[in-house]
């Protein structure tokens, strides 16, 4: 029999302690949360259980804390806005995700209540995939839900050795739009389907940008990782960041896309400066970068040549910015792909926490058909390799 992956919905909760995964890595700064869309992205499966009267204990890890407690990664500030925007909730936090504590709040919990599990992280364990982890984590647990679809590419202790403890498994109703989404974009992609990648390295996007090579009509590439391309054609990029040990990999990149009949749009302008700091962008042609300059934005006749191939597209997916979008003086390349990407009359997806950033900095999160959660969840998604937190739901 073929396996499948249950919805929350099909689980009856009434009464059930229920583990969910959730992915509250966000970001902090002086203890508070400055982004809640991964916490307020969770609050339909959380209450759906809570309605359904689920004893709640939620999971999540955040930052890269190595295996040890970092006081300042704690999950207190999340668990102070979970319990604002679940209201009337009380939401409780462990002193850390396993151990006698933990235990015993999870013991005491009562229909509708939750308890938040410290960073999982504090904990060799979890990266570790360990299974006696999981089960101190878990193992009382009679229904297990995985929402933390930005964390479904880690093959951890509570994505995939605990749900394999646990029958009553199912995803929650986040990773189920997430996948929706991006499958729409795996199979059957309307056509012409462009696709944009930016960000710092060519290195983090091999795999996806071979997957996209087979499905898209163009590639768009902006983004410190153009500069590698740039350079591999035998330009000049100055003082630009570039990966010297990826020439060889942009080249063949080049020539696949090539055989393929698909359009690798590079910059053919730039705006640079002297520095990441600087505050007067120039414009320059891509084969004219100086030497003492470096290329951080994209250039205002590559941002019409990219807008002209997202105003027809019926799929588009964009991953990564296009330049320095954090120095406002650089922004300006990835606000242009961000509102034409919106505008695009067809289905479109953008992932990742710089892209997603840009989006909201000029209010077009709405204007979106998916907003993943997920950076690299996605981009492993769509270069279809199979994500441990999805195949650890198969029943
Ligand atoms: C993310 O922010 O992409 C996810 O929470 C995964 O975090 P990680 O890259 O530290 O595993």
């Amino acid at each position: 029999m073929a396996s499948t992956i249950r919805s929350i919905e099909e689980l009856t909760l009434e009464g059930v302690t229920t583990f969910i995964r959730v992915d509250f890595n966000v970001p902090l700064k002086n203890g508070e949360v400055t982004d809640d869309t991964r916490i307020r992205a969770a609050l339909p499966t959380i209450q759906h259980a809570l309605r359904e009267g689920a004893r709640v204990v939620l999971a999540s890890h955040l930052g890269r804390p190595k295996d040890k407690v970092v006081p300042e990664l704690s999950l207190e500030p999340v668990g102070a806005r979970l319990a604002e925007l679940l209201e009337d909730v009380d939401v409780r936090l462990t002193d850390d995700c396993i151990g006698d504590g933990a235990r015993k709040v999870i013991q005491d919990l009562r229909d509708g209540q939750v308890a938040l599990l410290e960073n999982l992280r504090f904990h060799p364990g979890e990266k570790a995939n360990d299974v006696d982890f999981a089960r101190e984590l878990g193992g009382s647990c009679g229904a297990y839900v995985n929402d933390a679809f930005g964390a479904a590419h880690r093959a951890h202790a509570s994505v995939s050795a605990l749900p394999g403890l646990i029958k009553e498994r199912a995803a929650g109703f986040l990773m189920r739009r997430e996948l929706e989404a991006l499958d729409k974009l795996r199979t059957n992609a309307p056509r012409p389907y462009i696709a944009v990648l930016g960000g710092a390295k060519v290195s983090d996007k091999i795999g996806v940008m071979e997957a996209l090579l087979e499905k898209v009509d163009a590639l768009l590439v902006g983004g410190a990782m153009a500069n590698t391309f740039l350079a591999a054609r035998g330009l000049n990029v100055g003082k630009s960041i570039f990966e010297q040990d990826k020439l060889a990999l942009a080249r063949s990149l080049m020539s696949t896309a090539e055989e393929k009949g698909v359009d690798l749009l590079l910059p053919v302008d730039v705006r640079v400066g002297d520095s990441t700091e600087a505050s007067e962008p120039q414009v320059t042609s891509a084969d004219a970068i100086p030497s003492d300059a470096m290329a951080l934005d994209i250039g205002p006749e590559t941002e019409k040549r990219f807008r002209e191939r997202l105003r027809r597209a019926q799929a588009v997916f964009w991953n990564g910015p296009m330049g320095l979008f954090e120095n406002a003086a650089f922004a300006q390349g990835t606000l242009a792909v961000a509102r034409a990407a919106a505008d695009c009359p067809g289905f479109s997806v953008v992932g990742g926490g710089d892209s997603v950033a840009a989006i909201h900095k000029a209010n077009l999160g709405g204007r979106f058909d998916h907003v993943s959660t997920g950076g690299g969840a996605s981009l492993e998604y769509l270069e279809g390799r199979p994500l441990p937190g999805v195949e650890a739901l198969r029943t």
